[in-house]
């Protein structure tokens, strides 16, 4: 018999959440991904790079074009080179580039911080590796709290885990926090794993803070970003991941068993389409707009918010509504009321008790509009 890695595991929330969704014919706001298609000028360039015969392996590494349009843009926003040949890897999303960063890092017994609200591969990745999750809970406005890292923290600590902007919370690092990381940087030696794939979709002017533009930080930091979320093409599962070369080559090693290499054609798309950077810097207002759009509909209703401040998901309390706990609100609402979100709890370690669901506003208009009027009557 297996002896299970990840005994404690089931099925994650968002398939269960999504199947409900589909057998109710209810709205999916559940589910992170958009319900509009990507633009046609990126199918077109797989397609010519299709049919130019580019359908082979790509190198190992990733398409020599993108790694490089990677390093310019990350150079043109956040100030800090990545050599496109030693330090970057295309990855088959964010996920693997996660999985295998973890793996990197963590051996048998060490632990790894993870903040929750937290992101449902963190844990499991650690845990599989023979790791221990170090759980930290945020303060009540959902901001690291870093006296509970300091009592926590010690020499058996390798690696902390951040993700700005934030899933679920919608929540932003500010200078501080990476001031305060800095700090303890100086004095412990972990790595840093900086899940940046929503690093496109901040609001209000806020800019997105990544670890890279942190000189003392991204020595030591794994840096990781996903096309699907910048591009609406989750599922052509491409993202990358920048570190040092040092970091870089442990990366490689496990990189090249697990997948080799990523989609060729759609990597030689990615590097064209990246050359215009209004396809990515547009995606702020974009989403922003969405998020404005569902916030003015619910206005008003007694669902409790603090409006999003990047990601494409917004917490709603509804506290003022029902005392049902999170998952059977969310059965509720996707059975009766034809509206499919996520529960918060699953996103915890230990017990969860506040009445906080998260939606994605990664829809069309209409079906914000119709959502957010099917809330409102809560
Ligand atoms: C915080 C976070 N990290 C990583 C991922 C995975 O990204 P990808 O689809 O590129 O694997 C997601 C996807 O929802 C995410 O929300």
């Amino acid at each position: 018999m297996i002896k299970s890695k990840l005994p404690a595991t089931g099925t994650s929330i968002f398939a269960v959440m999504s199947k409900m969704a589909n057998e109710s014919n209810a709205l999916n706001l559940s589910q992170g991904f958009p319900d509009f298609n990507c633009s046609d000028q990126l199918i077109d360039l797989v397609h010519s790079f299709q049919r130019k015969g580019l359908n082979q392996y790509a190198p190992m590494p990733g398409v020599p074009a993108l790694l490089e349009q990677i390093s310019i843009k990350t150079k043109k926003l956040y100030g800090k080179y990545y050599d496109p040949q030693k330090e970057i890897v295309v990855t088959s999303g964010a996920t693997e580039a996660l999985y295998t960063a973890i793996s990197v890092v963590i051996n048998k017994g060490d632990e790894a911080i993870i903040f929750e609200p937290a992101y449902d591969l963190y844990a499991p990745a650690v845990t599989a590796s023979g790791g221990i999750p170090v759980f930290i809970k945020p303060r009540s406005d959902y901001s690291i709290d870093w006296e509970e890292v300091e009592r926590r923290i010690n020499a058996n600590v390798k690696l902390i885990i951040i993700n700005s902007p934030h899933n679920p919370t919608g929540k932003l690092v500010t200078r501080d926090d990476i001031l305060t990381l800095e700090n303890l940087a100086k004095r412990f030696s972990f790595i840093l794993i900086s899940d940046e794939v929503y690093e496109h979709i901040t609001f209000d002017s806020r800019p997105h803070l990544s670890i890279s533009s942190s000189e003392l930080l991204s020595e030591r930091s794994f840096v990781i970003s996903s096309f699907g979320k910048t591009f609406h093409t989750t599922g052509w599962k491409v993202g990358y991941c920048a570190a040092p070369e040092v970091m870089m080559n442990e990366f490689k090693k496990l990189h090249q068993f697990v997948v080799f290499a990523v989609n060729t054609p759609v990597q030689h798309a990615y590097a064209e389409y990246l050359k215009n950077e209004e396809h990515y810097l547009s995606l702020n207002k974009f989403y922003q707009d969405k998020r404005d759009i569902f916030l003015n509909e619910i206005g008003g209703s007694n669902f409790g918010f603090v409006p999003s401040e990047g990601t494409y998901f917004q917490l709603l309390d509804y506290s003022g509504i029902s005392d049902l706990d999170d998952m059977s609100f969310c059965e509720y609402i996707t059975r009766k009321k034809g509206i499919a979100a996520i529960p918060l709890s699953p996103f915890y370690s230990g017990e969860y008790k506040e009445r906080i669901i998260r939606i994605c506003f990664a829809k069309n208009d209409d079906v914000l509009v119709k959502a957010g009027s099917i809330l409102k009557t809560l």
